[in-house]
């Protein structure tokens, strides 16, 4: 019988070896981040803001910012034509607020997350062109004052460099970007508004398409006030620092802010000591990075805690690509974070 249970008490031996969190240091990584007036930050989900105490704590003392993982995307703020659905965004913004927050805005357009009722109508031009600057008004004149920063598109360039098929590229044709960023800033002048993307850190093909549409976007005075670097990585790949320090610094000489958006380092289970000290390697090169160029400003992970996380529905065989483990404890990649902002 005990040869039964031998490779179950293996497990929970690796597992729980694995996930023995670092000590918590005596002040947070948002008491540290506050003094030098760092912003750092984490997305969030309402549902469970709701239901997880450790949740809404962690976030509350170790950030001093939020980004909603996915609820002020199209579908979710106007599921239905004309009937915008405010309450989880609202509830954001409100813990937010209660917590001295900042709130980074995700996303107004985006070739995913579009709700059905427009997907299933052949738009024409002149209505979908609407459609979206009805959107992007209503939006925007809500949290007017409330969101310092919005990511107005997402994910246009594909990793070939061309423009991405969407239901707003196929039918408004390139325009459609540069409309949306004036609509924007018309509606609230103090929010900076950002185009993101992911892959596209360091310098290559699709990050160089991107350079070229904001500077082009620069030149004929489209309001454009910074680039987000998605950042989403794996412990194992080599971080060629050097090629994404050249992207933030041209990016730079266009007088363009970058925010480091969505940040989390992805490990091939199973997970062990090793591959916890590589991504906390990881962690540690973006931040010291993110720190050494004036104009990185925000650096946002993508999650809190590894209990929830968009990882294993998205990339199989990997996990735990966070700073807290699923017991909200802080793991080697808080502690090389927090070193690094300490030390610099
Ligand atoms: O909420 C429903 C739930 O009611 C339903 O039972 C369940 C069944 O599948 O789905 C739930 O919705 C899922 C939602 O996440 C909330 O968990 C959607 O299916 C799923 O597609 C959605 O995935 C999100 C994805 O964007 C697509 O919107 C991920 O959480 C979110 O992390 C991810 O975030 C994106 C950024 O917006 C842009 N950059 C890449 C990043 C990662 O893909």
């Amino acid at each position: 019988m005990k040869y039964l249970f031998m490779p179950v008490i293996t497990f929970v031996l690796i597992c729980t070896l694995a996930y023995d969190g670092v000590p918590r240091p005596a002040r947070s990584l948002r008491a540290i981040a506050d003094e030098r007036r760092l912003l750092i930050g984490a997305c969030v989900s309402t549902r469970h803001l709701q239901a997880n105490e450790d949740y809404r704590a962690t976030l509350a003392n170790e950030f001093n910012s939020i980004v909603a993982e996915n609820d002020m995307k199209f579908h979710r703020l106007q599921p239905r034509k004309g009937e915008f659905a405010f309450g989880n965004a609202d509830r954001l913004v409100a813990f937010a607020k209660e917590n001295d927050m900042s709130v980074r805005g995700h996303t107004l357009m985006w070739h995913d997350s579009v709700p059905a009722w427009l997907k299933e109508t052949a738009w024409s031009k002149e209505e979908l062109r609407e459609i979206l600057k009805t959107h992007i008004e209503t939006v925007l004149e809500r949290y007017k004052g409330k969101i310092f920063a919005w990511d107005v598109v997402n994910e246009a360039i594909t990793d070939e460099g061309e423009w991405r098929e969407s239901i707003w590229y196929d039918t408004l044709g390139e325009d459609f970007l540069f409309d949306a960023f004036r609509w924007a800033r018309e509606t609230d002048p103090n929010t900076k508004l950002f185009y993101n993307d992911y892959s596209a850190e360091p310098v290559n093909t699709k990050s160089d398409r991107i350079y070229a549409l904001v500077q082009d976007m620069k030149e004929n005075g489209v309001p454009i006030d910074g680039v987000g670097f998605q950042l989403h990585i794996r412990a194992e790949d080599e971080l060629d620092v050097e090629s994404i320090r050249e992207n933030i610094r041209r990016l730079a000489n266009l007088g363009l802010e970058v925010h480091f958006t969505e940040v989390d380092v992805r490990i091939r289970k199973p997970v062990t000591e090793e591959k916890l000290a590589l991504q906390a390697q990881r962690y540690r090169e973006l931040m010291e990075l993110f720190l050494s160029e004036p104009n990185c400003t925000a650096f946002l992970t993508w999650g809190v805690s590894d209990r929830y996380s968009w990882i294993p529905g998205h990339f199989e065989g990997y996990d735990d690509a966070l700073l807290f483990d699923r017991a909200f404890l802080p793991k080697p990649a808080y502690e090389a974070l927090y070193q690094s902002i300490e030390q610099n």
